[in-house]
């Protein structure tokens, strides 16, 4: 029997987390023979409901669960962790901009960040789930001068699936049958979808069946806007597809993809031509507990200013928290 792995997920009472845990405890994200100890964490105001949740984890006596603890901040809740699932974040509320948004995330992912730092296991590896999860996972690292960049990512997983999803969907074949599907750059509506690589059962390009103006028009901002189009059509967001999504990126990433392209949001080191030092969406592919960024991608004109796009409004975004960002950096020590 292994060791048990202790994994901390915040936002832990949340819509999210109450798909994901139980899919954690079951041992669909680490393998059927991996026994998890889960350390929830929340605010104190959600402790309450946080108690109620774990109720009901023990209630289903997953065998593999060996271990459930609950906590009201990360510094208790991270100590020893070998993976973090950081779903918990501050929502827009009504009157809010987009930079106090930003703001208030910031403090959140600053003291996650420094808690990490300081009690998680050295090989941690942290998924951001949380919004603006790219730029919230930039903070995070920025906060944990101790540990690499490559261990922190942002969740774009979601929208990787929704690709294939409804592509797959469109070609009339199973999602599993396509590969080189991909997101480059930010969670968020300037995300760009890029089927240009995709190939159908292996070898036949999928390109070749696509229509151009249903890509351009129809299919990419259908993958951009989607979450929003789920919250018209359910009144509520994304959760349990989201919470399938963190799972299929922290597997992967632990274990392995198979050569499968998927699109993970990690610190850029200039791939690309995207800019350094910000958490943006690439193709990846992962083996033995790590990532690869795909290289030699061709990308044509149209992609290249969708990919600049969605990087200059990670760069502005950055410029909106930078001057909360620690001085002595894990960026400043890359370079
Ligand atoms: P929710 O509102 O149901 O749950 C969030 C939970 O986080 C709440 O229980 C809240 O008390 C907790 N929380 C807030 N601040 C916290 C902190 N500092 N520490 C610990 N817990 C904290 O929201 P839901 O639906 O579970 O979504 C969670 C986040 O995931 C949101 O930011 C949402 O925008 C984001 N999201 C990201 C996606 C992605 O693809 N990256 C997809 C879907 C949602």
């Amino acid at each position: 029997m292994k060791q048990p792995v202790r994994i901390a997920v915040t936002g832990a009472a949340g819509n999210i987390s109450y798909s994901l845990l139980f899919k954690i405890a079951a041992g669909e994200m680490l393998g059927a023979d991996q026994p998890v100890i889960l350390q929830l964490v929340e605010i104190p105001q959600a402790m309450d409901k946080l108690r109620g949740v774990a109720m009901e984890l023990e209630d289903c006596a997953f065998p593999l669960v060996h271990g459930i603890s609950l906590h009201d901040n990360p510094f208790d809740g991270f100590r020893g962790i070998h993976y973090a699932m950081l779903v918990g974040a501050r929502p827009r509320s009504k009157g809010m901009e987009r930079a106090d948004l930003l703001e208030a995330n910031a403090v959140i992912f600053a003291e996650q960040g420094k808690a990490l730092n300081e009690v998680a296991n050295r090989d941690v590896k942290a998924l951001v789930v949380g919004n603006p999860a790219n730029t919230n996972c930039l903070i995070l690292s920025r906060n944990a001068p101790n540990l690499d960049p490559s261990q922190f990512c942002a969740m774009t997983r979601l929208d990787h699936n929704r690709a294939k999803g409804i592509l797959g969907n469109k070609l009339g074949v199973n999602p599993s049958d396509l590969d080189g599907v991909c997101v480059w750059g930010n969670h968020s509506p300037t995300m760009y979808p890029d089927v240009h690589h995709a190939t159908v059962l292996g070898e036949e390009s999928a390109i070749s069946q696509i229509d151009e103006k249903w890509y351009k028009e129809d299919y990419t901002p259908r993958i951009q806007k989607r979450g929003a189009e789920i919250i018209e059509w359910r009144g509520l967001s994304s959760a349990a597809s989201a919470a399938q999504a963190a799972l299929d990126h922290m597997h992967d990433w632990a274990l392995g993809s198979n050569g499968e392209v998927v699109s993970m949001g990690i610190i850029s080191d200039g791939s690309y031509g995207v800019a350094k030092g910000i958490y943006y969406s690439f193709p990846c592919v992962c083996e033995f507990g790590s990532y690869q960024i795909i290289q030699g991608l061709e990308i044509n004109e149209y992609g290249q200013s969708m990919m600049k796009k969605t990087e200059e409004e990670l760069l502005s975004e950055k410029a909106a928290v930078d001057h909360l960002l620690p001085a002595e950096t894990a960026e400043s020590r890359e370079n």
